[in-house]
């Protein structure tokens, strides 16, 4: 596993499979239901035992009972109430329900403290266009009523992921585009970049299922033989930045009479390395008046200079229209060269 970017998935083990009577009791017939063979070498890789692994999308529990078979303790977030008691007597049958933490709820939706830290996140995302047949709930993302809504729920999702998952621990999401009606949504690629706006990407793993399954054999989509998904696998830990670089960024947008204060670590890092404690700084803060007129020329400049220009992961196109961006704090404006070096710039209009 260690070595390779594929893992290739022959059959679920009876053993671990989801109990017949379990399936039939789901209002969708245990569809989506992950194996615990596809998460134990991920459990395996980026946890040690006596850790804590979390999926804030519990399902089934088939990343729980993962971490159990593993020695982990488990924690999980499920918003069906229903499927709660599924896991629970899932894991009960297995003798691994110790150990485990069952969150009834979003994460996203939970109180500070409600949501014990965890060591790894390991998810299967719920799909955009499943008409969920069940109980109806605000949070439901199966129910969302459109994609860019689907997306902004993972989002909030995954940015509530951030705050419990221990630092340097890895955030990986199991995904697949979608193909809705005529046409393909690039989920997998979509979710991709809203974890790279809250972690740092590591690599992705392709996961494929050479088996034909009942499920496949009555699909009405001829055209392609998808039996792949993508595991998504995200660091939480600071990202490593081009310090000249950023210094002399920071020089061009004085001399380009773009007002602004710097804050945070690349202020103390400029004062003297002995001020950010030997961490070098992952950005540079700088704070600038909500004006919109100049907020526009400097995001103009800083796209003239290469650097792309987002808000939460989303991209931010020019010019600017300020009032969509209201409650959403900073843009973020990153710069790659052709060597791999990053320059990071946060900018932030609200408090
Ligand atoms: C793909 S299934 C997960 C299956 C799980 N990996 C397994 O194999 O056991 C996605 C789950 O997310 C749940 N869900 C959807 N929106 C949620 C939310 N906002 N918070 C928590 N759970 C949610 C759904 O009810 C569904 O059970």
């Amino acid at each position: 596993m260690a070595s390779h970017s594929w893992l290739m998935l022959e059959r679920e083990s009876p053993r671990h499979r989801l109990p017949d009577d379990l399936r039939a009791g789901d209002p969708m017939g245990g569809r989506d239901c992950g194996w615990v063979e596809q998460m134990l070498p991920f459990v395996r890789q980026f946890s040690r035992p006596g850790d804590t692994v979390f999926d804030p999308f519990a399902g089934f529990g088939t990343t729980l009972l993962a971490a159990r078979l593993e020695n982990r303790l488990a924690s999980g977030c499920e918003v069906d109430a229903g499927r709660i008691d599924l896991i629970r007597e899932r894991l009960t049958r297995h003798g691994l329900l110790s150990g485990t933490t069952l969150l009834h709820g979003s994460c996203d939706a939970l109180d500070d403290g409600a949501l014990p830290p965890f060591d790894l996140c390991l998810a299967n995302v719920p799909y955009f266009g499943c008409r969920w047949p069940g109980t109806p709930s605000t949070a439901q993302l199966y129910d969302s009523q459109s994609y860019a809504q689907h997306l902004e729920g993972l989002r909030h999702v995954f940015y509530r992921v951030r705050s419990g998952l221990r630092e340097g621990g890895a955030c990986i999401a199991m995904v697949q585009n979608i193909r809705l009606g005529d046409r393909v949504l690039p989920l997998a690629f979509d979710l991709a970049r809203i974890l790279g706006s809250l972690f740092v990407m590591e690599e992705e793993r392709v996961l494929v299922y050479p088996h034909e399954s009942e499920e496949e054999k009555d699909s009405a989509d001829a055209r392609t033989d998808r039996r792949h998904e993508y595991g998504l696998v995200f660091r939480k830990q600071r990202e490593r930045i081009d310090l000249k670089a950023t210094a002399a960024l920071l020089d061009a947008l004085r001399a380009q009479g773009h007002a602004f204060t710097l804050l945070g670590s690349f202020a103390r890092f400029l004062q003297g390395p002995q001020d950010t404690q030997g961490t070098p700084p992952a950005d540079a803060d700088i704070r600038v008046d909500p004006d919109p007129q100049r907020l526009n020329a400097l995001l103009h400049w800083l796209r003239d200079q290469g650097f792309a220009l987002t808000s939460w992961g989303d991209p931010v196109p020019l010019p600017l229209h300020f009032d969509s961006y209201r409650g959403r704090y900073y843009f973020r404006a990153d710069r790659i060269d052709s060597a791999g070096a990053l320059v990071r710039l946060d900018i932030c209009y609200e408090q």
